[in-house]
């Protein structure tokens, strides 16, 4: 924590609404992300190999309920060319996304990652949902190098409220999931929603001190956004009867800037998700307000458009290239060099 804030400050910022006050928020968690990470902003390019899901999320547009929806899964080729890209453009990590899919077999996966690591240097990230420690265990040792897995909210009531278990099963721990995750060795990745229908301010003052006390290595958070094929359809609603965090840039900012000054040399995402509620900004804005990394898609152009986990996702209608070109062009605009290599969590 630096000399300018403590953390008996979150609640104060997650409430402030003051624009000059706010500006001191964003140089302090700018500052601190200078100071501990660098100005390198860390590429990974982004494959959503799969949008089957048997989980029904009351937030997600790719729910199992979705049945209008059509299904895709990469093929091992597919997701090969992709990396090829990756390296071609330069990126050090490739992100391998998708929903609960158990079809995905552990062992197409892992020889996959092994693939992938002998073809090329990217460091592998996966993000595949709650799988079992020992299909974890399986991939680790076939190299992958990172998790991601979102706690989404810490609260626990919250939780259980938008997260049915699976089927004869009990509501799921995703943070005792981290804790295995972590102690595979994974670099590990956790993250949050801003503005869940139900999330109050004291909530995500929790989560913030619960990235700090599981040191996350990465942390990812971007605004909830209503899909009209989930369960949950519109934004937290103002005048229900609790302190309803909004699901704005503003609030997906202030919690940027707090994880940067909580988790200082964590990895963190300028997401989509706040590409896509505010188009022209929303990278730039979490580029300079404590994230250091982007995550431009490199899911080919037929299935992009599938992967609609909320509606409107920034890129959705672009190619590869597309979001490659408009990631450098934000860099250039704020002056920011693409880090080289693999871009691992830095310890000073
Ligand atoms: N709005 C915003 N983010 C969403 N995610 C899933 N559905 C939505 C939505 N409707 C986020 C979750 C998940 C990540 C991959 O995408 O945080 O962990």
């Amino acid at each position: 924590m630096t000399d300018d804030f403590t953390q008996a400050d979150l609640p104060g910022w997650l409430r402030c609404n003051d624009p000059n006050k706010l500006e001191k928020l964003w140089e302090l968690a700018d500052r601190e992300r200078e100071r501990r990470v660098g100005n390198w902003v860390h590429l990974r390019g982004l494959v959503e190999i799969s949008n089957h899901c048997i989980r029904s999320c009351h937030y997600c547009g790719i729910n199992t309920a979705n049945s209008a929806l059509k299904r895709y899964r990469m093929q091992h080729d597919e997701i090969l060319a992709c990396a090829r890209q990756a390296v071609d453009f330069g990126y050090g990590t490739l992100v391998m996304q998708a929903g609960e899919d158990p079809d995905l077999d552990a062992q197409w996966v892992a020889d996959l990652i092994r693939a992938i690591k002998r073809l090329t240097p990217l460091a592998v990230t996966l993000s595949l949902g709650e799988r079992t420690p020992a299909e974890l265990k399986l991939w680790r040792a076939n190299g992958a190098d990172r998790y991601l897995l979102r706690f989404e909210t810490s609260d626990r009531e919250l939780y259980t409220s938008i997260h049915p278990p699976r089927n004869n099963q009990t509501v799921s721990d995703r943070i005792a999931l981290l804790r295995i995750i972590q102690s595979l060795g994974y670099e590990t990745g956790s993250g949050i929603m801003v503005g869940i229908p139900g999330q109050t301010c004291q909530s995500v003052v929790r989560d913030l001190l619960l990235f700090h006390e599981l040191d996350l290595d990465m942390v990812g958070i971007g605004p909830y956004l209503a899909h009209p094929a989930s369960r949950i359809t519109r934004n937290g609603c103002p005048d229900a009867d609790i302190e309803q965090v909004p699901a704005t840039e503003q609030m997906t900012c202030i919690v940027i800037a707090l994880t940067r000054l909580m988790c200082p040399e964590a990895n963190i995402p300028s997401t989509s998700a706040l590409a896509t509620i505010n188009s022209t900004q929303g990278h730039s804005h979490g580029l300079t307000r404590g994230a250091n990394v982007c995550m431009p898609c490199l899911t080919p152009v037929q299935y992009r458009g599938l992967y609609e986990i909320y509606p409107d996702k920034a890129g959705s209608k672009t190619t590869p290239g597309g979001s490659h070109r408009t990631v450098l062009e934000t860099l250039a605009t704020l002056n920011r060099p693409p880090g080289l290599g693999p871009g691992n969590r830095s310890r000073t």
